[in-house]
């Protein structure tokens, strides 16, 4: 179960130095604009990924007067640290240094629900398969060296497409071929435990949208290919090696794979932006069931709840986490929140980036 029980922010953004020791349950942060809800946010997601989800430049989310960020928070009793100037990073777990982010994302495994990040459903392949592979990644932290020997062979192909040379990319065909179809298994297999999850939403979503929706995976090979055959994508790829290098790169496998919505047989792009949202939500409130049936409890931050649901839902949605006994960070400009269970939530103030308790 990943809680955070102590957080500290400094030089984030507007926010100079605050500590706060949020709830195990809900944590709803209020103000009106501009005064640092969406930066709290964005240093949770900083402290476990090292990397913000809305810019990519440090320079932006340095304070103003500042040459570094400073984020620190005691999760389950391990204290996590992240100092980052423009030219060194120091993380440490424990006080012991780690150089490898992906065991931050372990220990804080954060689902984000925001529109900076846009919504998945006719969200772009890309956005997409981040969606699939965070959820994928905090089931199975095994696939990372996978995934890892999947990246090192595409670097490996695309270079050589790109300076015409064919010498020695069989090789990397193979490790391609070989990592390719483990992670597609991987993948087939997580999404259809998100298909066959069948929890209720029906308080937070239209039973319509609910019971019409349905996804499926676009492994990302072109259709001649068997994607449980690892000859089959090999051959395909010494086959078309001429097309590769005419085009640069590989255009095809899993690192092409996306997810398709459909609802009620009618294609994602057809659906009304409020349609397309509920389903997000849906896949979203998915990933987090598979992701607590697999023994993960995800920390949930959810920017800007009102303009994604009316009042009544955004209840039942709390309400929902609630049950889950999730640790969640909503941001809302008003406070037309309401509580099922007042006990262990607490609301927070932010002004000038300053985070007081309400
Ligand atoms: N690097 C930075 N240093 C100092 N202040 C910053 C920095 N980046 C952004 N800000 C300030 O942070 C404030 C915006 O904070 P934030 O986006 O968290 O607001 P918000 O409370 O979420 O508002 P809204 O309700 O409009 O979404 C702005 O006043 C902006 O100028
Ligand atoms: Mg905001």
């Amino acid at each position: 179960m990943a809680v955070i029980d102590k957080l500290q922010i400094s030089q984030f953004r507007n926010i100079e130095n605050q500590y706060i020791e949020p709830s195990s349950g809900v944590n709803l942060i209020i103000g009106s604009n501009a005064q640092g809800k969406t930066n709290l946010l964005e240093s949770i997601y900083y402290l476990g990924h090292n990397r913000s989800y809305k810019t990519k430049k440090l320079r932006d989310v340095i304070g103003h007067k500042h040459r570094s960020i400073k984020l620190s928070a005691q999760v389950d009793g391990k204290k996590i640290k992240l100092e980052k100037f423009p030219n060194k990073t120091t993380i440490s777990v424990d006080n012991k240094k780690i150089i490898n982010t992906s065991s931050l994302s372990i220990l804080m495994p954060i689902q984000v629900i925001t529109p900076d990040k846009g919504f998945i459903v006719n969200g772009t392949p890309k956005n997409k398969r981040s969606y699939l592979d965070w959820g994928l990644f905090h089931v199975k932290p095994e696939l990372l060296t996978v995934f890892k020997s999947y990246d090192k062979a595409i670097k490996n192909i695309n270079a050589l497409l790109y300076n015409k040379k064919t010498d020695g990319i069989d090789g990397w065909f193979q490790e391609l071929s070989k990592s390719a179809k483990i992670i597609n298994q991987n993948r087939y297999e997580y999404i259809d435990e998100l298909r066959k999850n069948t929890s209720s939403y029906k308080e937070i979503c239209p039973t319509k949208i609910i019971e019409e929706t349905d996804f499926r995976l676009h492994n990302g090979w072109p259709k001649e290919v068997d994607w449980e055959d690892e000859s089959s994508s090999y051959n395909y790829l010494n086959r078309n090696i001429n097309n590769f290098i005419k085009t640069k790169f590989l255009n095809c496998g899993p690192h092409k794979a996306s997810i398709k919505f459909v609802m009620n047989g009618k294609d994602e792009c057809y659906l009304s932006r409020g349609q397309q949202k509920k389903q997000s939500i849906i896949f979203w409130l998915k990933q987090v069931d598979v992701l607590i049936h697999n023994g993960v409890r995800p920390i949930i931050l959810i920017d800007d709840i009102s303009s994604e649901l009316d009042a009544e839902k955004t209840s039942a949605l709390v309400s929902h986490l609630e049950g889950l006994k999730v640790q969640s960070f909503i941001t809302d400009i008003g406070h037309n929140t309401r509580y099922t269970n007042e006990t262990n939530n607490i609301t927070f103030v932010l002004e000038n980036g300053t985070i007081n308790k309400h």
